[in-house]
């Protein structure tokens, strides 16, 4: 597995981790056995990075993690990201205290059996959220109490990255950053690389769009995100589909599909697109040990031609631009 260095995170990760939302059992199918054997499979590809939350599942994604990294030897070599917030309820600026974050964070460690966490970020939380300078510094005493080691955010918008970049010691932004979305490509990815800080590609495959396997007539469980946030109405309407309306995402996947070099997939191709732009890892949500498998081998993707990222560009202009470029 390739690795990239962030410097503000202190440790080298794995170019490709994994996404693991799907086994906290909110929205997928997932059992408690088959959640081990996502984690092994993308363990034994060589993936050392898993993205959780305390939310997902309420807390079962990270249990989950807890007892795979319990079982390894070789532990220490895992790095854990997981964010915190969205517990509160309501869920406003005013719940971000010091007193919550201790809270969470306690849970989150004993979920994952660890004294410290690896890194803790900010689960979107409100926008005036990244422009508290007491939030911040309500994170450097987690640090200082052994909590965690670093922190990051977890961000909807450009603005929001941009805003979380200005604290000198941020450690990683996630954002939604996929063929399907570029607009992170213009300035949070050069300032993110600047000023050492890591930027972590969510929705890789923009929930599975940028596989290239569904149709107009594809359907989804009934307790599948991809059913009831199509509007947007239970959460953010990015984090469904990225933001694009189901039928132009697979008119548009169907161009990307036709564009995979032989031998490999439609998927692995949206995963080697994020690494030539240079993200520092990103984090495929996998169901089945199958697609952790491959996510994982698509840190050995070729370089895609000049020819081919243009066409990819031009795609993203002739079908997504309008529905998310102005939006996040
Ligand atoms: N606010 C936040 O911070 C936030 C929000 C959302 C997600 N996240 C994080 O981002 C991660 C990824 O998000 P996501 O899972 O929603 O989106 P994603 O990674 O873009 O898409 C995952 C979906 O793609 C399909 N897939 C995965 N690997 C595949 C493969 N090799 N071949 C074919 N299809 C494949 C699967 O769909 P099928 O189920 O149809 O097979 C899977 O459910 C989450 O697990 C979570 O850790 C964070």
């Amino acid at each position: 597995m390739r690795t990239t260095t962030v410097p503000n995170l202190g440790r080298d990760i794995s170019l490709v981790g994994l996404g693991t939302w799907q086994l906290g059992g909110d929205w997928a199918t997932v059992g408690d056995e088959t959640a081990q054997q996502v984690l092994d499979a993308a363990a034994d590809a060589g993936t050392r990075l898993f993205d959780t939350a305390d939310v997902y599942g309420d807390g079962r994604s990270e249990t989950a993690i807890g007892r795979f990294l319990a079982a390894r030897d070789d532990r220490a070599d895992f790095t854990v990201l997981t964010k915190m917030g969205r517990r509160a309820d309501p869920h406003i600026p005013e719940a971000y205290t010091l007193d919550s974050f201790r809270r969470w964070t306690d849970r989150s460690r004993e979920n994952l059996g660890v004294d410290t966490l690896d890194l803790v970020q900010l689960h979107c939380p409100p926008t005036p959220v990244y422009a508290d300078a007491r939030v911040y510094d309500d994170l450097r005493t987690l640090q200082q109490e052994g909590r965690i080691a670093r922190w990051g955010v977890s961000v909807e918008t450009v603005d929001e990255a941009l805003t979380a970049l200005e604290q000198p010691d941020l450690a990683t932004i996630q954002i939604i950053v996929n063929i399907f979305r570029r607009k992170p490509l213009e300035r949070v990815l050069p300032e993110a690389r600047d000023k050492g800080v890591g930027v972590i590609a969510r929705l890789p495959l923009a929930s599975g769009l940028l596989s290239g396997k569904y149709d107009e007539h594809t359907t989804f469980a009934p307790e599948d995100h991809r059913t009831w946030n199509r509007d947007g109405k239970a959460m953010n309407i990015g984090e469904t589909f990225s933001g694009i309306p189901f039928e132009v995402g697979v008119a548009a996947a169907r161009e990307v599909a036709a564009l995979t070099p032989e031998g490999w997939t439609t998927a692995q191709m949206a995963l080697g697109w994020l690494a030539q732009e240079g993200v520092a890892t990103m984090i495929p949500g996998a169901s089945k040990p199958a697609q952790a498998r491959s996510n994982a081998a698509a840190a050995d993707f070729p370089e895609l031609s000049d020819a081919t990222m243009a066409a990819l560009a031009d795609i993203y202009d002739r079908y997504c631009r309008e529905h998310v470029h102005h939006v996040f």
